[in-house]
């Protein structure tokens, strides 16, 4: 989102990130937020507290039991739509607001910006093949009518993207009664009410994917908002570093386009099977890799 906001910034836009702070805030989290605002003195930074929980509303917190997984962090959030329509309100007093441009967890903030009348864009941080096969997912899930963990092995097609096997999805959407599959698809079923979707990804990487969701061939039924491609986007990690680290030092001293780098995303995990197996092909390739 600094990231973004720094994008924002170039083209001469004012830019506010609301951070919302849970009751049980991390140590982890709050220095991480820490950081990023003294590395960006030109963004202006809002702290929205949460209430905590014993103070949520009887009705809501029922609502949320049974039927929410534990630290389900959509409903976490969407809790803070209240204190979010307060500070926008008081914000559109003095200043316009453009724009609300939202996480897919905020995905719920969608509600305020329909009541003040400020257009909602999504800020979609991974690329578009991702968007696009959560897109299509709830859609296909009906079409499907049983879990992707129960159908075999044959390959499923969506729009733009490679066939690829049901074991392929992340672990949760193989059960279609998983309640953080559910709580995704949910999520994405709203998406396309945003009025456009920001990716973190450019044309010439993913070209066919990004015509597929133009051609509203992701999401049928229904319009599909405009996409900008804004990326890429890539944390500096929102330090202030005066030295560099080793990987970038080694990755500096190769040759030009010699190395393979492989990235398996902030919760990336593996078996120590398949990790192995990564290690052994990538040592047989006989290629520098990172
Ligand atoms: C989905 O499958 C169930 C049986 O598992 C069946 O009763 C139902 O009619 C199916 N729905 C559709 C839309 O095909």
């Amino acid at each position: 989102m600094v990231e973004l906001s720094e994008l924002f910034l170039r083209r001469g836009l004012a830019v506010t990130v609301v951070v919302v702070v849970p009751p049980a805030a991390s140590t982890d989290a709050s220095s991480a937020v820490a950081r990023a605002v003294e590395a960006n003195p030109s963004i202006n930074f809002h702290m929205l507290p949460l209430p905590p929980p014993n103070t949520v509303p009887p009705a809501a917190v029922e609502q949320d039991q049974g039927q929410e997984p534990p630290h389900n962090p959509f409903a976490l959030l969407r809790q803070s739509n209240a204190p979010l329509r307060d500070y926008l309100r008081s914000a559109l007093q003095s200043a316009s607001v453009c724009a609300l441009v939202l996480d897919i967890f905020c995905v719920d903030a969608l509600d305020v910006a329909a009541d003040l009348g400020v257009p909602a864009y999504l800020f979609y941080t991974s690329g578009a093949s991702s968007l696009a096969v959560s897109l299509h997912m709830p859609q296909k899930q009906a079409e499907v009518n049983a879990s992707f963990g129960d159908i075999g092995d044959a390959p499923l097609c969506f729009p733009g993207v490679p066939a690829f096997r049901p074991t392929e999805l992340p672990v949760n959407a193989l059960d279609r009664d998983n309640q953080v599959y559910r709580v995704f698809l949910s999520a994405f079923e709203r998406v396309p009410a945003c009025r456009g979707m920001l990716v973190n990804t450019f044309e010439w990487l993913e070209p066919r994917v990004v015509a597929a969701l133009r051609d509203g061939a992701c999401v049928p039924g229904r319009p599909t908002p405009p996409v900008y491609c804004v990326g890429p986007l890539v944390s500096g990690g929102g330090e202030v570093q005066d030295k560099k680290h080793a990987c970038l030092v080694w990755l500096d001293a190769q040759p030009e386009n010699s190395v393979v780098f492989l990235c398996f995303g902030s919760m990336g995990s593996f078996s120590k099977r398949q990790l192995e197996a990564i290690a052994t092909g990538l040592e047989m390739s006989g290629q520098r890799f990172l």
